[in-house]
């Protein structure tokens, strides 16, 4: 981190005299973060330096195994042929998954439930994503490099279905269903956890590219001055179809305070839109099932472990908002799949 701090402000006889932190709020990860200042000596002159610090955490389940460390690779090693804009960093050490960066300018109001965005600012953001999975497309060798990326439908796939059906047979065991939670529904996808390899031969049969993993508005900061994005939080950056990123990005916009500046399948449409313009053509009604097919699996994959097994991290406002989704969004999308194979 010293050493980070010399080169952020070009002086290479720099100390740090005294540093404090204090927690943020945070996301929902269960990420440490803290705003810390740090008083700065160099020569003569004594200064104060704010940074943001993410501490490394080891969280249990499939799903966020290694994620800091995920996170800390991005910004050591895949930051500079990233084509879209990320924090500043200051220092990252890969091996505890802890990463110092400085503050984000002044951003649009939002937080993980809602974000003061408009049209454009949607617009923008799905074409930043579709020039990231651009970039990337097809890069299977290219990406196989780096170990440590997530690969939720190749190696990590297994691991994730493991905590999908744990999750949904502890809810049956205990019978914790409720009137969002039914018995039926629990059975729909349980028999889905059981037998996967239509949803992911769906997955697998788009081409890869880098994913974000988690490309929501709770994690792009749009600045006020000239209304960069920058997208931080790659916790679950992955190997995968982009379609997985396509559902993250529409997954906030459907809590109930969120107030979309227009809705989830023109936003959908608008990702489409800016992935033909880079050249990538994609068939529209392979991509409808595919959008499906992220929609079981990124459920299978987070949300099914957490009501299940961890149900502990789950407070009750979160599961209120959550029930909301799930209800708009993902038991229809079960049914079409489900009247699709019956
Ligand atoms: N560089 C930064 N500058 C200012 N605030 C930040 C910065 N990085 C993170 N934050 C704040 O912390 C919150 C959580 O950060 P995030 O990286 O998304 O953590 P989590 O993995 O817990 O979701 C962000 O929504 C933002 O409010
Ligand atoms: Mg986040």
């Amino acid at each position: 981190m010293l050493a980070g701090c010399r080169r952020l402000l070009a002086a290479p006889g720099l100390d740090v005299r005294v540093l404090q932190c204090q927690p943020l709020p945070g996301g929902l990860s269960g990420s440490v973060l803290e705003r810390c200042s740090l008083q700065v000596h160099d020569g003569a002159i004594d200064r104060t330096l704010i940074l943001i610090h993410k501490r490394g955490a080891v969280v249990a389940g499939a799903f966020l195994r290694g994620a800091s460390q995920r996170e800390a690779w991005v910004y050591h090693s895949l930051r500079p042929h990233i084509p879209l804009t990320l924090p500043d960093i200051v220092a990252v050490d890969v091996d505890q998954g802890d990463i110092w960066m400085v503050p984000f300018a002044a951003s649009k109001p939002g937080n993980h439930w809602s974000a003061a965005w408009d049209r454009d600012d949607v617009e923008q953001s799905l074409q930043d994503l579709a020039r990231l999975h651009h970039h990337f497309w097809g890069q299977t060798a290219a990406l196989a490099q780096h170990s440590w990326l997530a690969r939720p439908i190749g190696r990590d796939a297994e691991a994730l279905l493991a905590d999908a059906r744990a999750g949904l047979s502890a809810l049956q065991a205990a019978s914790a269903y409720d009137a969002v939670l039914t018995p039926a529904i629990v059975q729909q996808w349980l028999a889905l956890a059981y037998q996967p390899q239509p949803l992911l031969d769906e997955l697998r049969a788009a081409p890869a590219t880098l994913l974000h993993g988690d490309a929501g508005f709770q994690n792009i900061a749009i600045t006020k001055k000239r209304h960069r994005r920058i997208w931080y939080d790659w916790q679950l950056a992955a190997i995968g179809p982009a379609v997985l990123d396509v559902v993250t990005f529409l997954h906030p916009w459907a809590y109930p305070q969120a107030r979309p500046p227009l809705s989830l399948p023109e936003m959908a449409e608008l990702y489409q839109q800016a992935i033909r313009q880079t050249g990538i053509s994609l068939e529209q009604t392979a991509w409808m099932r595919q959008l499906d097919a992220a929609l079981l699996w990124r459920w299978l994959s987070q949300w099914a472990p957490l009501l299940g097994l961890y149900r502990q991290r789950l407070r009750n406002d979160v599961r209120e908002r959550l029930y909301q989704v799930f209800t708009k969004v993902h038991w229809p999308a079960l049914q079409r799949w489900s009247r699709a194979r019956t």
